[in-house]
């Protein structure tokens, strides 16, 4: 019998959510509180986290929102404190979702300006390195414990024009792997999620922008994308789509795997 066989199942458990305010943070959380957790939420925009919450509450979960930067070091230990001691000193799920996309124009290394390379890494590695670095060993003491970080399709490949997101979400899988091997012999798992492109609202205004600029339906963008990144299924992520792949990481079926990588992509990385 190994350590996490007396794992309690999603039910009263306390996750934290990073990136929570909007997109997959925040279904992400949502699908948590309904499947029994009691969930800290964080983010930098408050408001959006009250949104968050809102839904969470209505579900008749708790909920404790942390309005922070993960690439602010101290603010980070600071919210740790707060999320402690709302949990009473538990962390059963960690979802490292807040993440940035950096530069969109195509920027060549060479082009990509250094400050916007810093600020990917920053909040797409050092970010999730800081929240393990807390919750790591507070999972570790109670035997039991799952990471899932997101990552992204980018990072199972190169992607010319996309040199920073693609270095923080393949550093990423390093992070988690590494983690997995650590942190196993405590019943703690660290999984990856790398999703394709996620039909978010930024996403979408992005889809909408083309659309217009070029005078053709939302429709025509999204066939024309779908076709360029050879999608075998021809069609992006729903949020939905990356919550089910955490659900099934946070739940029963993800007890006994551990530095993993689950592409949830519609079959681009095939
Ligand atoms: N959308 C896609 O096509 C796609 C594809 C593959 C992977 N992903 C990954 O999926 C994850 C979720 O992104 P999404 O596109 O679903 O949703 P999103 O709407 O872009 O949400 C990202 C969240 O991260 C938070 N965030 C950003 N920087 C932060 C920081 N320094 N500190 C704290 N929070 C921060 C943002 O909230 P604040 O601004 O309030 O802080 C925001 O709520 C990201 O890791 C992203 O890289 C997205």
């Amino acid at each position: 019998m190994s350590a996490n066989d007396h794992e309690p199942s999603t039910a009263n458990r306390f996750a934290l959510v990073t990136g929570a305010g909007s997109g997959s943070g925040r279904a992400i959380a949502i699908a948590l509180a309904e499947d029994g957790c009691d969930v800290g939420i964080l983010g930098r925009r408050t408001e959006a986290l009250e949104e968050t919450a809102t839904a969470i509450r209505a579900l008749g979960r708790r909920t404790c929102i942390l309005s922070t930067d993960v690439c602010d070091e101290s603010a980070v230990a600071a919210a740790m404190e707060v999320f402690l001691a709302w949990s009473g000193g538990r962390a059963d799920v960690l979802v490292n979702a807040a993440g940035i996309p950096g530069p969109l124009l195509g920027e060549t290394i060479g082009e990509l300006k250094v400050k916007d390379f810093d600020a990917v890494m920053a909040t797409n590695l050092r970010g999730p390195f800081l929240l393990m670095s807390h919750l790591l060993p507070v999972m570790c003491r109670q035997g039991n414990g799952r990471v899932i970080n997101i990552g992204g399709n980018h990072g199972m490949r190169g992607r010319a024009g996309r040199a920073s997101y693609a270095s923080s979400k393949w550093a990423l899988r390093g992070l988690t792997r590494s983690a997995a091997l650590e942190v196993g012999k405590h019943g703690v798992t660290a999984n990856l999620v790398a999703p394709g492109a996620i039909a978010v609202d930024r996403m979408r205004q992005r889809w909408a922008d083309q659309a217009e600029a070029e005078g053709v339906s939302e429709a025509v963008v999204l066939e024309r994308y779908v076709q360029s990144l050879g999608v075998a299924l021809q069609r992006t992520n729903d949020t939905a789509d990356v919550v089910a792949a955490v659900r099934f990481l946070a739940g029963e079926g993800g007890r006994n795997i551990t530095g993993q990588e689950i592409v949830v992509d519609g079959g681009v990385i095939v």
